[in-house]
């Protein structure tokens, strides 16, 4: 079922290290299509704390349980965010796929203490400003442009042209650019190659293409500031340069867009799949709200969050962990706990999950608000305009997309009656 490591024979993993013990690797077709089975065998093999390996088989604690993903993100003075601890970057190749979103950079995602205080209170108070009504209505007309395009067809693959292209043309113009035209077309394009790519694509290359977009725009709102999110950071009395604001827009925008979007495209099948829902969106009994709550509860967009490392050796859920040991927080195997939730999480009825994390580094207040009303007016929207959308293949043929980091389809292909303008 799961993915095993060769065995560790000369050469393998040094004593003392994740891997020694089992290495399951976080990857792999079954992986992919069911999750929750993998977490379920590695809690009953190990507990909530487990070894596991991540791409070329580099060694990592994934950590299960509710209780200690709670430990770990409320004790920052033991697994802290800075990467450079890493024990095992001498084994990580310079094309390591995860590296994108594991290399340190000088961003509000990797600073630590008073400068990570610093940083998060500017984002926080420039996203605080934002006006949700003018938000949702922001959505709604991105929402009514994008179905527009496909509408007439009467079919539609909804990740491309809807689900993944809303969230982020709702943030680039949170954060001053304008929500559509070429220059944004382009930095959606080159955004989603930097956190996805596909064979024979250079995320590298489209992430210096966004830094550059990125570095433009601050230029830009320094001269003449603007109602915007890149304005407001500017403007913060905490005083940050130029080179800060451009990490922290771009942290920004490549936090809100991937989760937002599977977020979106989750709930959505979740409502084309599951007669509970089936029957609301013609007439119904459960809500749109209560879709995206329960989506966040079993098929939360960021299942794995790399991560921690330890400051020091230490214990978690019976393990001993060194010093410089990477620890992945798995957020759908804690929203699921069976020793938190013996009866099934409790799903749409409250927000005790973690899929925003907690602690220090927690998605920022009021980001998981704003996403949710970007969220929640794209699946309304979408439902408005097309209320007999269906899904276009067996519920059982949707395919997920190969990433440790967030559980997303890959496609989610629909039919519905044709709109003619
Ligand atoms: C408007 C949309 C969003 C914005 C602007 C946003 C922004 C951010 C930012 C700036 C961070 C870095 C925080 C730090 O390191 O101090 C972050 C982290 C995070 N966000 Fe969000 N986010 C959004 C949507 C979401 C959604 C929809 C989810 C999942 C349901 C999510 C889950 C997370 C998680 C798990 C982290 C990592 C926290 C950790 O390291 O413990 N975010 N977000």
């Amino acid at each position: 079922m799961t993915d095993s490591a060769p065995p560790h024979a000369e050469g393998g993993p040094p004593a003392g290290c994740p891997a020694r013990a089992t290495g399951v690797r976080l990857s792999g077709l079954a992986y992919q299509q069911t999750p929750s089975e993998l977490y379920r065998s590695l809690r009953r093999d190990h507990g909530p704390v487990a070894p596991v390996l991540l791409d070329n088989d580099i060694p990592a604690w994934l950590v299960l349980g509710y209780n200690e993903v709670s430990y770990v993100t409320g004790h920052d003075e033991l697994f802290a965010r800075d990467s450079r601890r890493w024990n095992q970057w001498d084994a990580i190749p310079a094309d390591w796929p995860l590296l994108p979103f594991v290399g340190y950079q000088p961003s509000v995602l990797f600073v630590e203490g008073d400068e990570h205080r610093l940083r998060a209170g500017v984002v926080s108070r420039a996203l605080d400003a934002v006006d949700q009504m003018e938000l949702a209505s922001a959505c709604q007309e991105i929402g009514d442009l994008l179905i527009a395009a496909f509408a007439g067809s009467g079919q539609a693959e909804l990740m491309a042209s809807y689900a993944h292209p809303l969230p982020m043309r709702a943030v680039v113009r949170l954060c001053g650019m304008p929500a559509s035209g070429v220059d944004t077309e382009e930095l959606v394009r080159d955004l989603r190659l930097s956190l996805d790519a596909h064979e024979g694509e250079d995320p590298v290359a489209a992430y210096g293409r966004v830094q550059a977009r990125i570095e433009r725009l601050v230029k830009e709102k320094r001269a003449a500031p603007g109602d915007d999110v890149t304005s407001r950071m500017l403007l913060d009395p905490a005083g940050l340069d130029d080179e800060a604001v451009v990490q922290d827009v771009i942290t920004v925008i490549a936090a809100a867009q991937q989760p937002t979007a599977n977020w979106i495209g989750n709930t959505l099948r979740l409502l084309l799949t599951d007669d509970r829902f089936a029957t609301t969106v013609a007439g119904g009994k459960l809500s749109v709200g209560q879709a995206l709550n329960e989506v966040l509860w079993l098929d939360t967009p960021t299942q794995n969050f790399i991560g921690r490392w330890a400051v020091r050796d230490t214990q978690l859920g019976g393990r001993q962990i060194k010093a410089g040991d990477c620890v992945v927080l798995s957020f759908a195997a804690a929203n699921t706990d069976p020793q938190v939730w013996p009866e099934g999480p409790a799903g749409a009825e409250n927000s005790a999950h973690l899929s925003f994390s907690n602690g220090e580094h927690r998605c920022p207040f009021p980001a998981p608000q704003l996403a949710d009303v970007i969220a929640r007016t794209a699946v309304e929207t979408l439902m408005e305009h097309l209320p007999d959308v269906v899904l276009g293949v067996e519920p059982h043929e949707l395919r997920w997309r190969p990433s440790v980091w967030m559980r997303g389809l890959a496609d989610l292909p629909v039919g519905f009656t044709p709109v003619l303008h």
